[in-house]
């Protein structure tokens, strides 16, 4: 019996998430950050990341039976405090630790919805964010910051940053801590509008405020602080409320949400007014009080003037030890100050991220947000659950993303552009009708208009392609220019190549770009002609119009024009298999005799 060879067609990716230096590449959903990453971070070089989530499980919630949330109003404002339904409908499923399946609902119906503006749009006044990212965040079992994490491209801290910008923020001060270094260079450092403030110790939300005092010092207006694990956050949102904040006039207004399982979160207790009266932590919690299912998001708008000098007065006095922000919450209370709340409708976009499946679900719900910006613009996605697009990413009109296909970093997409089945897409400009067949990995590369590659090519940084030029399947180019119309079309290395127009690179064509020490340059002018197997060994100049014999190895300039033949002659022995084949020696050993002649 013959055993069919099989052969292997497609190397795997190499560099899984084993080696934590290099490992910010697809496939590796967890990849812890690194240094390289965060450096990548910059606006020049976006970073590469990869969370693929395929299970469709609810945001912190398991799920296992979706019921209807039962609804039970005590209160007239909370009628419009349970609107988006889709939304609300992920965030209100029992969790697998509720009892019966369902969590208490008093709370739910017991707190108030937001309240109508008060007063009359509050005069501009100056605002800063305040982003808190200087803790690790253990319960993402890292060794990396959990701000350090990429979600969607960007690492998470950077996403709070933007939202900031977004929002239209004067200013933002990051509080940095562990890992300082790295988050610095993750949120970016070029942009003037940002500053770091350093908190030696993690000693709480509280002390990580305070260690940033000193930089408001002499602003007046309000500070929009911001925990910096929230990388689903919206500018839209804060905008909505901050503008709440101004409109109420409450000193300080906290954006809270409802879940049905809010284990783990600061809760929001209320008066029998309905008053915002504290916040309590979950370690610091009555059963009572951790039954109340209105959270605390981690995001403040706060009168500077309403900041530092009461939330000096929190003291370490809680189960955890440390200086809670919400602290401020019972002081300004106490004080007969009032404290908004402002009642976030989606839940998945305003609740910390943690741990690592909140993490897959934020990048989740962050290429859902894209992927449907996309098709409002105009783009195909066939099947947008499983397409993985960046942030930055732009595609033109009449695109078609095929299934499975990741685009990441800064890489800008034409017109009617095709992006086959299963591609990889990074830092890569792509003109106008151009076609990426299924299989392709791209990075740091620029096509022109009307190229087609692949299936299965592997274009590296700085390859370029003129207008209308082809990779073909299980090519490989790094460093090449491949002008106007020329084609590469199978099996072949091409490095350190600048390559005319309409040439054509035979099947099985190799660059020997490598002595070993240095890489050399290979320079094909237009309208050459290389045969299939030809090995052109750098440095060497193929002239305009040349033809290279199949199999040849080339290493010396071919003149314009000139056939370039390099391969020992073809000789034909005649009746050489009568006489030494392999039947002849058979018979030679059976003592047989020559057969005759037909
Ligand atoms: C915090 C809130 C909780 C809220 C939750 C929302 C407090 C005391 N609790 O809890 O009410 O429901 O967020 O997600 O604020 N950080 C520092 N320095 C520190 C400690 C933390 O900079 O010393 C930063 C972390 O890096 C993180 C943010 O503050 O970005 C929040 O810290 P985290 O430990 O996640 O707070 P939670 O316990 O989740
Ligand atoms: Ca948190």
């Amino acid at each position: 019996m013959t055993r069919k060879a099989t052969k292997k067609v497609a190397k795997r990716p190499k560099a899984r998430a084993r080696a934590p230096r290099r490992a910010s590449r697809p496939g590796s959903a967890a990849a812890p950050p690194t240094r390289a990453q965060a450096v990548a971070a910059r606006p020049a070089a976006a970073i590469r990341t990869s969370v693929t989530v395929s299970q469709g499980d609810a945001f912190r919630h398991p799920a296992p039976v979706p019921r209807p949330a039962p609804h039970r109003p005590t209160h007239p404002s909370m009628h419009h405090a349970t609107n988006s339904a889709a939304n609300h409908a992920a965030a209100l499923t029992p969790g697998p630790g509720a009892p019966n399946g369902v969590w208490p609902l008093r709370p739910v119906g017991a707190i108030p919805g937001n309240d109508p503006p008060t007063a009359r749009g509050a005069a501009r006044r100056e605002l800063l964010a305040l982003v808190l990212a200087a803790g690790l965040g253990k319960r993402m079992q890292s060794k990396w910051s959990k701000l350090l994490h990429p979600v969607a491209g960007r690492p998470m801290v950077r996403h709070v940053v933007e939202a900031t910008k977004g929002a239209g923020v004067a200013r933002a001060v990051v509080v940095v801590g562990n890992q300082a270094e790295e988050v610095r260079l993750a949120v970016g450092d070029l942009d003037k509008r940002i500053a770091f403030a350093f908190q030696k110790e993690q000693l709480g939300t509280g002390h990580a405020v305070l260690c940033a005092e000193r930089q408001f010092q002499g602003h007046t207006g309000d500070v929009l602080i911001l925990n910096g694990d929230l990388p689903a956050l919206r500018p839209e949102t804060l905008r909505a409320f901050v503008a709440y904040h101004r409109s109420h006039g409450a000193p300080l207004t906290l954006l809270t949400t409802v879940i049905t399982d809010p284990r783990g979160y600061g809760r929001v207790v209320r008066n029998y007014g309905g008053e915002v009266a504290r916040i309590v932590e979950e370690a610091d919690a009555s059963p009572d009080e951790r039954a109340t299912q209105e959270i605390n998001c981690g995001i403040y708008c706060v009168d500077s003037a309403a900041l530092f000098r009461p939330l000096r007065r929190a003291t370490r006095d809680n189960a955890q030890g440390e200086i809670y922000l919400t602290d401020l919450v019972g002081i300004l209370h106490h004080e007969g100050k009032a404290v908004a709340a402002y009642r976030h409708p989606d839940a998945v976009e305003v609740l910390g991220v943690n741990d690592r499946r909140e993490l897959a679900a934020a990048a989740r719900s962050l290429y859902r947000r894209k992927a449907e910006t996309l098709m409002a613009e105009g783009v195909s996605l066939v099947d947008p659950a499983s397409t993985y697009i960046d942030a930055e990413v732009t595609i033109g009109r009449d695109s078609i993303i095929e299934p499975g296909v990741m685009i990441q970093g800064a890489s800008r997409l034409g017109t009617e552009v095709r992006i086959g089945l299963g591609s990889r897409i990074a830092d890569t400009v792509i003109g106008d009708g151009s076609e990426v067949l299924p299989y392709c990995v791209i990075a740091g590369a620029r096509l022109a208009s009307g190229c087609r590659v692949g299936p299965f090519a592997h274009l590296r940084p700085d390859t370029t392609l003129d207008d209308g030029a082809r990779i073909g399947n299980f090519v490989e180019t790094k460093k090449t220019r491949l002008g106007r119309g020329s084609k590469a079309n199978h099996l072949t290395y091409l490095g350190d190549a600048e390559i005319g127009r309409d040439v054509n690179i035979g099947a099985g064509t190799i660059t020997c770009n490598y002595d070993g020490v240095e890489k050399h340059r290979t320079v094909i002018e237009d309208e050459v002609f290389v045969g299939s197997d030809s090995t052109l060994v750098a440095p060497v100049r193929l002239r305009r119009g040349s033809f290279i014999g199949a199999g040849s190895t080339i290493t010396t300039d071919v003149p314009s024009q000139a056939l370039a033949l390099s391969r020992a002659r073809q000789e034909n022995k005649e009746g050489w298999a009568k006489r030494f084949g392999p039947v002849a020696r058979r018979d030679a050993q059976r003592g047989d005799k020559p057969r005759k002649k037909r």
